[in-house]
């Protein structure tokens, strides 16, 4: 355990991102952070977040600086997010976090959940705490709730879990990342950062979409299957799943008022694309966070395929590539 007077001490962290086949979309509880709807991710080793936190006596405030650059405008967030750390280790120092992505930060690519993972991480180590997974998934699911899912590697579950105070709200590994060795190309349609951050665009859905409790009530059943189909190795099973429940969560937020439409052109001609490829005996699969860019998941070999077809649609910026990868780590 740190000491209240300690001056400085370091920590530094990874955190692959990652995104939901089974999509988190709606909160049971907005203070808590606690998720309508469990959800199950898959983690990335080629898009990451890396984070240093320096606990500094002289620092009046948490000073952050992502990719660079002093973010004062998002300080509270993370400072609240410390807070829980900080109380467990009975220190009130406070810290210079820094942090980098390798990827696009806020376009819809899961910069909070490789964000918050690496935060932990990096605060844990540097507050000398010793959490066990699930503590380090309870405290990263306060900061974003796709980051609980980032602790760990592979093939994760979230649970929204029924306890009043989030206690049973956390992620857990379903398999390894080389039990199952997806990859993934992503076409990155639009930079920046997106316009309506899911925080709103679900507290809109929620509020506004008439298809919201249905999207609800579906959960349970995409998940009992998709974790079937994860089991099994069934790719087209889960190919199925995952992109029905994409479509699904993307019709709650289409039919919000006013409504969240997170796609441009390119964004559905790139579904389109995957749809032709899987026909044609591809093993590809699409899904679409809340942001404009596609991800496609390919069996092992199909990757250059799938790459090759979308880096031709018109109005693919850029494409990424990753494998699956491990959980968050200290370094
Ligand atoms: O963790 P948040 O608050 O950024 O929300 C993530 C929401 C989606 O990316 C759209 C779905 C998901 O399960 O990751």
């Amino acid at each position: 355990m740190a000491t209240s007077d300690q001056r400085s001490a370091l920590g530094r962290a990874r955190a692959g991102a990652n995104f939901a086949l089974i999509k988190y979309w709606g909160k049971a509880d907005a203070l808590l952070n606690v998720p309508a709807v469990g959800s199950i991710s898959i983690t990335l080793d080629a898009l990451y977040t890396d984070t240093q936190v320096e606990l500094d006596s002289t620092l009046a405030r948490d000073e952050l600086w992502l990719d660079g650059k002093r973010r004062d405008e998002d300080v509270a967030k993370i400072s609240a997010c410390l807070d829980l750390l900080r109380a467990r280790a009975r220190v009130t120092t406070r810290a210079r976090v820094t942090t980098a992505n390798n990827f696009p930060t806020g376009a819809g690519l899961a910069s909070s959940a490789s964000g918050y993972a690496a935060l932990v991480r990096a605060a844990e180590a540097a507050l000398e705490l010793d959490l066990t997974p699930r503590e380090r998934s309870i405290v990263a699911r306060q900061g974003s709730g796709s980051a609980a899912r980032s602790i760990f590697g592979g093939f994760v579950e979230m649970h929204a879990g029924v306890a009043p105070d989030g206690s049973d709200s956390f992620a857990e590994p379903l398999l390894e990342a080389n039990e199952w060795p997806l990859e993934v190309v992503i076409a990155v349609t639009a930079k920046g950062e997106k316009e309506v951050g899911s925080r709103s665009g679900m507290m809109r859905s929620a509020t506004s979409s008439p298809y919201y409790a249905a999207w609800v009530a579906g959960q349970p059943a995409d998940l009992a299957a998709a974790r079937t189909a994860i089991r099994a190795r069934d790719f087209a099973a889960l190919a199925e799943l995952a992109e029905h429940n994409c479509l699904k969560m993307h019709a709650a937020a289409l039919s919000a008022r006013p409504p969240l439409v997170y796609w441009n052109g390119a964004t559905v001609e790139c579904l389109h694309t995957v749809q032709r490829l899987r026909a044609q005996g591809c093993p590809v699969f699409f899904t679409i966070d809340a942001g404009p860019q596609v991800k496609a998941v390919c069996a092992p070999g199909a990757r250059s395929q799938v790459a090759a077809a979308l880096r031709a649609v018109p109005g693919v910026q850029e494409l990424l590539t990753s494998a699956l990868g491990p959980g968050a780590e200290s370094k």
